[in-house]
């Protein structure tokens, strides 16, 4: 995996080795895909302002979410139907969470069920998102299974009354390969996308099956049937981060689900300072993913407020290349990345990363 120097070494590797349908699911944002470049080049507009001289000798990238330490802020979004970049997917991708020391979440719709990836990866910090399902029965089946399989969140996500436009998915009428199958359900609810009718047959099953109907009670709910902390996963704006906390959440994720569901939304990381401004005062945790590619990525993230920084896509990548040893490369990478960058920049832990650390390229541009 040497050969691999940046993540954007891996996409690309990736890119050129996956099949035509899963390439351009996982690849795709919505429609024109201008949030998907924006998530990206937001970051760019961002500059980290180092200290010198200060001592840096003792680097420490270890910190905490919800309660569980991590060796590294950076953890693994959850992404659907793994398998399609390699064999063991969802298994291989907790493996290499496990090994690195940071946090796996398993979609909903994955190829690998909660029982099989808690097998895999026994000792990982997993979390669990969640897609409420219009039956309430096989929601609170999935959350049950997660707690009694040691995950020890739900990821909420809240941003998908119905899966966004996805060009390229209608024109492949992508859907599963028949191989695989979507693991966490069984006979009651079908484990294969059904119809490719009209486009995206993933898509269709969204509309046949997610709730479209839900409302922040729903959280209220959720919380009636699990002591697991709430994360929201897909919040865009401050007065929603505070919703979700009134509803009873113990963490925002700061998303717009990789570009993936309405085009000309904010970059997550422009969305992150409206968040972490809204819940000062509340005793929640703020993550953020979108975009994240480098260490310095991760230090502006935290550096604006984010508690961890979470990746979609890289791990997909990762595992194109290389299963559970892809993942890891990936995870090294980001790894040495941020202990250059928080030593360069003087801030040698990540308690040390502060606000005034970064500044817009605006603050620069009088020069
Ligand atoms: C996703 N994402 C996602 N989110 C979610 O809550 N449930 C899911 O099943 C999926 N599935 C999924 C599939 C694929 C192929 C992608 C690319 C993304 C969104 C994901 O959790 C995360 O928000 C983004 O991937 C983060 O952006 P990056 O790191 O991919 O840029």
């Amino acid at each position: 995996m040497d050969r691999y120097v940046s993540v954007k070494d891996i996409e690309q590797a990736a890119l050129s080795l996956l099949p035509k349908g899963a390439r351009d699911y996982y690849k795709s944002g919505a429609t024109d895909e201008q949030t998907l470049a924006e998530n990206k080049l937001a970051f760019q507009r961002l500059r980290i302002r180092p200290k010198c001289l200060v001592g840096v000798e003792r680097c420490d990238l270890r910190t905490r979410a919800l309660g569980s330490e991590v060796s590294m802020p950076v953890g693994i979004s959850p992404t659907a139907m793994q398998r399609m970049a390699h064999p063991e997917g969802e298994l291989a991708n907790a493996r290499a969470a496990q090994e690195a020391g940071t946090i796996f979440t398993l979609s909903t719709i994955a190829t690998s069920s909660i029982e099989e990836v808690a097998k895999a990866a026994p000792t990982a910090t997993k979390w669990f998102q969640l897609y409420i399902y219009n039956d309430r029965e096989v929601t609170r089946n999935l959350v049950r299974r997660a707690e009694i399989a040691g995950f020890k969140a739900i990821a909420l996500t809240v941003d998908t009354p119905l899966f966004g436009i996805r060009r390229a998915d209608v024109r492949n009428k992508f859907t599963l390969p028949p191989h695989l199958r979507l693991a966490n359900f069984d006979g009651h609810l079908s484990t294969k996308i059904q119809s490719t009718d009209g486009g995206s047959g993933l898509n269709k099953y969204v509309e046949n099956l997610f709730d479209k109907s839900l409302t922040w009670d729903e959280v209220k709910w959720l919380k009636s049937i699990t002591s697991l902390p709430i994360i929201a996963k897909g919040v865009l704006r401050g007065d929603d981060a505070v919703k979700a906390i009134e509803a009873g959440c113990s963490a925002i994720l700061v998303s717009n689900h990789g570009a993936r569901q309405l085009d000309g939304v904010p970059a997550s990381i422009e969305a992150l300072p409206e968040i972490v401004e809204a819940v000062k005062g509340y005793n929640v945790e703020v993550y953020l993913d979108g975009g994240v590619l480098t260490g310095t990525d991760v230090f502006k993230a935290i550096a604006l407020g984010a508690k961890m920084v979470f990746v979609g896509r890289p791990a997909l990548w990762g595992l194109t290349v290389g299963g559970q040893a892809g993942v890891k490369r990936m995870l090294d990478i980001f790894r040495t990345e941020l202990e250059y960058t928080l030593q360069i920049a003087g801030t040698p832990t990540i308690a040390d990363i502060t606000r005034d650390m970064v500044r817009h390229e605006s603050a620069y541009s009088k020069l």
